[in-house]
C-alpha cells in the first residue's frame, strides 16, 4: 500500500515537473489509433489540467483533430530535423520525447511552436471539411470579389483553429515562471505562422476547364510550408535571460533578450533561455541518444555531413544493394513496363 502510494506520488510529481505537455501523448502510440473508433474518454487522457478536461468534455467532437494536430506537428518536426544530431525522436507513449524538452532550449521552442501550429491547423481543416457541428467555414473575411473571380467554396477559419489551440495548448502555461512565459510565446508564434500563410485558392469552372467562372476561398498552406518557416525561426531563435520581479501576487519571472545589440525578438520569433546539449553522446539525463550508427552524408559540409553529425569520431562505410525500377518503356496506350535493376550504394554511418 505504501509502495503504491509512493508510485502515485511519483507519477504526480512527473506530471508537475515535466515541462512539456503530457497530453501530447494523445498523438502517439495506441492512444491515438483508438481515437477514431472509440468515444473519447476525456478522463483517460493523461496530464490534462482541469481547464483542458472541461474543454475536452464540452467539445469532445473536435478532440480527434486536436490529437491529429499534435501528430502532424511531431511528424513535421521529424522531417525538419531528420539530418540533425537530435532528430525529434519520440520514445514511448507517455514520455514522448523523453527529458529533452525539460530544458528551455531551442529544440523545446520549436516543438512547442510546431505542435500548437499543428493543433490550429488540424482543427481548422476538419472544421472546413464539416466534421464538427460547432465550427465550419469562415464567412467573415470575404471582402469584395476580385477581378475575374468570385467567392465560392469553403474558406478555412484559421482563427477558430487558433482559438482552440490557444484554449487547449496554453491551458497549463499560466504559471508565473519563465518556462511558462517561453511556452506561451512560442505556442503563439506557431499559431501566427498559420494565420500569416493563409492564401487564396481558386478553381476554374466552365466548359472543359475554360475558366469562364473562377471561384476562390481562403485556404491554409501545406503544413510543410509551416514546418519550413518555423525551422527558419528555429535557426534564428533568440536567446533570453530570466528576470525576477516582485509583484503584488508574488514573484514573477519574465524574459529579456540576452544580447542588447541583437534585434529583440518579435511576436513571430522563437525564444529560449537554456543552451542545448551537443547530443553527441548518449546521456539519459539530457535525453540525448548520441549519434552512433546514424546515417551521415559524406559530401555535405552541413550538420547532416559526417564530420558534424558524427562529432569528429569518424564514420564507417558499407555498401548496400537496392532493387530499383529501370529501363522503363511507355506502351501506347497507356501503361509503363519496367525492369528491375540492382544498384549498389555506399552507406556511411557514424562511429
Ligand atoms: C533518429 O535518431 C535515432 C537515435 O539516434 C535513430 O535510432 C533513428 O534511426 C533516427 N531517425 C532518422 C530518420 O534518422
Ligand atoms: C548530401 O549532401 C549533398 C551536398 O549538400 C546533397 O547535394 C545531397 O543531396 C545529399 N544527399 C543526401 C542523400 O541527402
Amino acid at each position: 500500500m505504501i509502495y503504491f502510494g509512493f508510485f502515485l506520488l511519483l507519477c504526480g510529481l512527473m506530471q508537475v515537473m515535466a515541462s512539456y505537455p503530457i497530453w501530447w501523448s494523445l498523438a502517439v502510440g495506441h492512444q491515438y489509433t483508438s481515437l477514431g473508433t472509440q468515444p473519447i474518454l476525456c478522463g483517460s487522457i493523461p496530464g490534462l489540467v482541469p481547464k483542458q478536461l472541461r474543454f475536452c468534455r464540452n467539445y469532445v467532437e473536435i478532440m480527434p483533430s486536436v490529437a491529429e494536430g499534435v501528430k502532424i506537428g511531431i511528424q513535421e518536426c521529424q522531417h525538419q530535423f531528420r539530418g540533425r544530431r537530435w532528430n525529434c525522436t519520440t520514445i514511448n507513449d507517455l514520455a514522448i520525447f523523453g527529458p529533452v524538452l525539460d530544458k528551455a532550449t531551442r529544440e523545446s521552442s520549436f516543438v512547442h511552436a510546431i505542435a500548437s501550429a499543428g493543433v490550429a491547423f488540424a482543427v481548422t481543416r476538419s472544421c472546413a471539411e464539416g466534421s464538427a457541428t460547432i465550427c465550419g467555414c469562415d464567412t467573415r473575411h470575404k471582402g469584395p470579389p476580385g477581378e475575374g473571380w468570385k467567392w465560392g467554396g469553403c474558406s478555412e477559419d484559421a482563427e477558430f483553429g487558433s482559438m482552440v489551440s490557444r484554449e487547449f495548448a496554453d491551458a497549463r502555461e499560466n504559471r508565473p515562471d519563465a518556462r511558462s512565459a517561453m511556452n506561451r510565446h512560442n505556442n503563439e508564434a506557431g499559431r501566427m505562422s498559420i494565420i500569416d500563410h493563409m492564401h487564396l485558392k481558386c478553381k476554374c469552372h466552365g466548359l472543359s476547364g475554360s475558366c469562364e467562372v473562377k471561384t476562390c476561398w481562403w485556404s491554409q498552406p501545406d503544413f510543410r510550408v509551416i514546418g519550413d518557416y518555423l525551422k527558419d525561426k528555429y535557426d534564428s531563435s533568440s536567446e533570453m535571460v530570466v528576470e525576477k520581479h516582485r509583484e503584488s501576487r508574488g514573484w514573477v519571472e519574465t524574459l529579456r533578450p540576452k544580447f542588447a545589440f541583437f534585434k529583440p525578438p518579435m511576436e513571430r520569433d522563437l525564444v529560449y533561455y537554456e543552451s542545448s546539449p551537443n547530443f553527441c553522446e548518449p546521456n539519459p539525463e539530457t535525453g540525448s541518444f548520441g549519434t552512433r550508427d546514424r546515417i551521415c552524408n559524406v559530401t555535405s559540409h552541413g550538420i547532416d555531413g559526417c564530420d558534424l553529425l558524427c562529432c569528429g569520431r569518424g564514420h564507417n562505410t558499407r555498401t548496400e544493394k537496392r532493387k530499383e525500377k529501370c529501363h522503363c518503356i511507355f506502351h501506347w496506350c497507356c501503361y509503363v513496363s519496367c525492369q528491375e535493376c540492382v544498384r549498389v550504394y555506399d552507406v556511411h554511418t557514424c562511429k
